[in-house]
């Protein structure tokens, strides 16, 4: 049975056109030209500091540098030299950098895009067996600065600091172990008005917080009107490479009234010392009083097991031992929609989850496949602009799930096991966060009109 989209129903304030929803935190430079192979060298023994030092900066130093979240930094030839043999092993298998999308179907248009092309990796494993060589230092490029990751980044975007912060409450992470899981809910005491939020940013502590946090979400619930469902309003998640929403001047997501509960869900690995964290959520709101143009739903859960509020969420991921399971589940769009991200969430057994779309005239396309699943990544993949997917009312939003219980799943910790829904990473769930921005008739029309002209196609 089709499950509508229950966010739906209620109308959204959207009187612009300008629906650019950024998502953005990485801040991924995009493609940089001369990266391989530079001036018809290509033959050339590839060197770090002409050849290799771009695509670590373009690709890798975001995480890899002293304050970022990987284990060591690359940002320098002798930070870079002592791991030459493994950066060849993780970027030939295409685990890092970390992008785990089919890139042979679907859309290959996005703004967070940090995976490598084949030439970039063969320029890596040819610059290894070569014996890593520095080159000429005076062809690297100039260095990245990062920015601190104690200070908020979206405060020195705004120039101010967050109307609001709500903390979480400290929680121990061993030295070794588990993956750990931790979900304080924190009083709020609210806005007697609904306001609007212009930015959220998720701020670990600093710094080591920010190492043993994979990833989070803060939640807020306020109180239901008479015989609704509580509105839940997703303040920000933060993933690996992500730690803030910032929406373009005059779009704003609801921030309901009220007082409520800020719920917090944060997983953790430990890192080898013991770790004291403590989470801050920053939140930017527009000025009292200011509706703006655009009111975005921001990033929404979508669940692909079948959660059905009348029964026990997600009865029916049941994976027997050294089995699959694939399951799917849609949503009808009662209102046009612009998709801004798709964010697939599984645990250790997921493998893939892919959203496709059933255009009312019985089109169907594959939008974004997430092949290579990863549990221990949580990926937002961006849409450009011009690539968000646009669907019109009656589209159907179709989403998949697959999980390998069997021991050629490399991280499966016991294929012996029956697999069930739960909330440790060896327990089971499906849902995708998407970033989704509800449209007026009429907005559709002229997005689609936009499109079909760009497209230089008018028959539609
Ligand atoms: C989004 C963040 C991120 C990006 C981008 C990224 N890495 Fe990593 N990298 C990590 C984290 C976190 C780990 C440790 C966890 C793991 O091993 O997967 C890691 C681990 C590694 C390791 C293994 C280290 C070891 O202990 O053996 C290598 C090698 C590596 N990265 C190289 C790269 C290279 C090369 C790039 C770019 C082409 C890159 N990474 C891009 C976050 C990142």
């Amino acid at each position: 049975m089709a499950k509508v989209d229950r966010f739906v129903g209620r109308r959204l304030l959207l009187v612009g056109l300008a629906v650019t929803l950024v998502l953005a935190g990485a801040g991924f430079a995009r493609a940089q030209s001369g990266v391989a192979g530079a001036s018809g060298e290509a033959d050339a023994t590839p060197t770090f500091s002409r050849d290799v030092a771009p695509i670590l900066q373009r690709s890798c130093q975001h995480c890899h540098q002293p304050s970022g979240i990987a284990p060591m930094s690359l940002l320098t030839y002798r930070d870079a030299r002592p791991w030459a043999r493994s950066i060849r092993d993780r970027v030939e298998r295409r685990l890092m950098p970390p992008w785990h999308l089919d890139t042979t179907v679907g859309i290959q248009d996005y703004k967070n895009d940090i995976s490598l092309t084949e030439d970039e990796i063969d320029t890596v494993v040819r610059w290894v067996d070569a014996g890593a060589p520095q080159g000429d230092p005076v062809h690297l490029p100039a260095p990245l600065e990062f920015p601190r990751a104690d200070v908020w980044e979206v405060e020195a975007l705004l120039g101010r600091p967050p109307d609001f912060i709500v903390r979480s409450t400290p929680y121990h992470v061993v030295a070794n172990g588990q993956d750990q899981w931790w979900s304080p809910r924190i009083e709020f005491e609210g806005f007697d008005v609904p306001r609007y939020i212009r930015a959220a940013e998720f701020k670990p502590s600093y710094p080591l917080g920010i190492k043993v946090t994979h990833h989070g979400h803060a939640t807020l619930r306020t109180a239901a009107a008479d015989g609704e469902d509580p509105p839940r309003t997703h303040l920000v998640g933060m993933g690996i490479g992500k730690r803030y929403d910032l929406l373009p001047e005059g779009v704003g997501k609801l921030l309901p009234p009220g007082p409520g509960t800020v719920n917090f869900s944060l997983h953790y690995f430990p890192v080898g010392e013991e770790v004291t964290e403590v989470a801050d959520v920053g939140v930017w709101l527009y000025p009292e009083g200011e509706e703006p143009d655009i009111v975005t739903a921001g990033e929404r859960q979508f669940y692909v097991d079948g959660t059905h509020r009348e029964r026990l969420r997600a009865s029916d991921i049941l994976i027997p031992p050294h089995g699959h399971l694939v399951l799917e589940d849609q949503y009808v769009m009662e209102q046009p929609a612009l998709i801004q991200s798709f964010r697939p969430h599984m645990h250790m057994r997921g493998t893939e989850m892919s959203m496709a779309v059933l255009y009312p005239d019985g089109r169907r396309e594959l939008l974004s496949s997430v092949n290579r699943y990863d549990h221990n990544w949580q990926i937002a993949y961006v849409y450009d602009d011009d690539a968000q997917p646009l669907l019109p009312k009656g589209s159907v939003l179709m989403l998949r799930a697959k999980w390998d219980n069997t021991a050629a799943n490399r991280i499966n910790p016991d294929p012996d096991q029956w697999v069930v829904f739960g909330a440790r990473g060896v327990d089971e769930m499906s849902h995708a966060w998407i970033g989704i921005t509800y449209l007026e008739d009429a907005e559709y029309e002229e997005l689609a009109a936009e499109r079909a002209a760009e497209a230089g196609d008018d028959s539609q």
